[in-house]
């Protein structure tokens, strides 16, 4: 890792015999960073969001495996299926981002390997898993970047940084490397419900030096008409071989709006989030989460008659998609080809 690598925020730190997940409900007021020792904590971080986004769930899955391997290893001689059984405890914590399965898949392999040393090779994988993923970010920092030159302005959802990912970023990354050559205005969504645009791209940037000016979610499409956005630029939790792309939710209306505006949308993710297994997005399972997340108190009584539905990603259709940055690559107008079947 280089000097300046390592000096973006940082989710996950693995100290070596544990694994350090920045609290991220606490932030930007708090900075909590809490020590994890067995893959069943890391599972409810997961789930809990004190980790999120789909690359750092990923590699904070692959370090919960780390953990249950050291744990169960020289206590048990059935040590495999109890690391198998906490595998499958982490692969519930969360559905929809690919990159979890994708990093358990990983620590699976190695597993099943005959090593002389399984404590060493499970930590090797895993580091693999972190280190490659930030190497991925600079890869399409650069490559999103190109395709910004000129740009004056650009809108991002969610977050997608160092705080999302191993470290640097997807489409945050994209912003980053982008800003460095060139005047950009930056312009980041709240992204209720949870507020991950508000408390965490707004930290991070400001973290980073670079300005942003935030939006309420409703505000996008008169945004848009303004014309001071030139691009929305988004992550993925995973994209299907067509290219459709499940995000957070918002993605799919902020696509629609960019459409109708003469916006361009760019998709960001790293080779493990394209699920090779799905063809399109009417497969993919969207997470939804506890209505309280949404509910003030005063209707959580049963007889408010106030309910509420909370899907936490939906599904841009590729038709609506300007360009997939990958670090392998970068498909443009991808509803025109094959989707992201040329990047395997
Ligand atoms: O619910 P979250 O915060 O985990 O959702 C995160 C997103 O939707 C991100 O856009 C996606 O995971 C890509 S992060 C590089």
């Amino acid at each position: 890792m280089t000097k300046q690598q390592k000096e973006t925020v940082q989710a996950l730190q693995w100290t070596g015999d544990a694994l350090k997940i920045l609290d991220q409900r606490r932030l930007p007021e708090h900075i909590v960073y809490d020590e994890y020792n067995d893959a069943a904590g890391v599972a409810t971080a997961i789930t809990s969001m004190r980790v999120r986004g789909a690359p750092a769930i990923g590699i904070a899955a692959a370090y919960g495996v780390v953990l249950s391997v050291r744990k169960h290893y020289a206590q048990s001689n059935h040590w495999r299926q109890k690391v198998v059984a906490d595998i499958e405890l982490l692969a519930r914590s969360r559905p929809t981002a690919v990159n979890l399965f994708w990093a358990l898949d990983q620590m699976k392999g190695t597993l099943g390997q005959q090593l002389t040393n399984p404590l060493a090779g499970i930590l090797a994988c895993a580091e693999k898993i972190h280190a490659e993923d930030i190497a991925a970010n600079h890869k399409m920092g650069e490559l999103g970047a190109d395709l910004l030159a000129g740009a004056k302005g650009v809108l991002t959802h969610c977050n997608t940084g160092a705080l999302a990912t191993g470290g640097y970023g997807t489409a945050l990354g994209v912003i980053r490397s982008a800003y460095r050559r060139q005047p950009l205005n930056v312009f980041a969504d709240e992204t209720r419900p949870w507020l991950q645009g508000t408390r965490l791209t707004a930290w991070e940037l400001s973290q980073e030096g670079i300005p942003v000016t935030l939006i309420a979610d409703s505000a996008a499409a008169w945004l848009m008409k303004t014309g001071a956005v030139d691009w929305v630029v988004v992550g993925a939790d995973r994209i299907t071989a067509n290219g459709d792309v499940a995000n957070k939710i918002g993605t799919y209306s902020l696509a629609v709006l960019a459409k109708e505006h003469g916006v361009k949308l760019m998709v960001v993710a790293p080779m493990s989030t394209i699920d090779w297994g799905i063809n399109q997005g009417d497969q993919i399972k969207i997470e939804e989460r506890n209505p309280r997340e949404l509910l003030p108190d005063c209707y959580l009584e049963e007889d408010s008659g106030v309910s509420a539905w909370n899907p936490v990603f939906d599904v841009t259709p590729v038709e609506l998609i300007t360009a997939i940055v990958t670090e392998r690559g970068v498909v443009l107008n991808p509803a025109t080809g094959q989707g992201v079947r040329g990047l395997k």
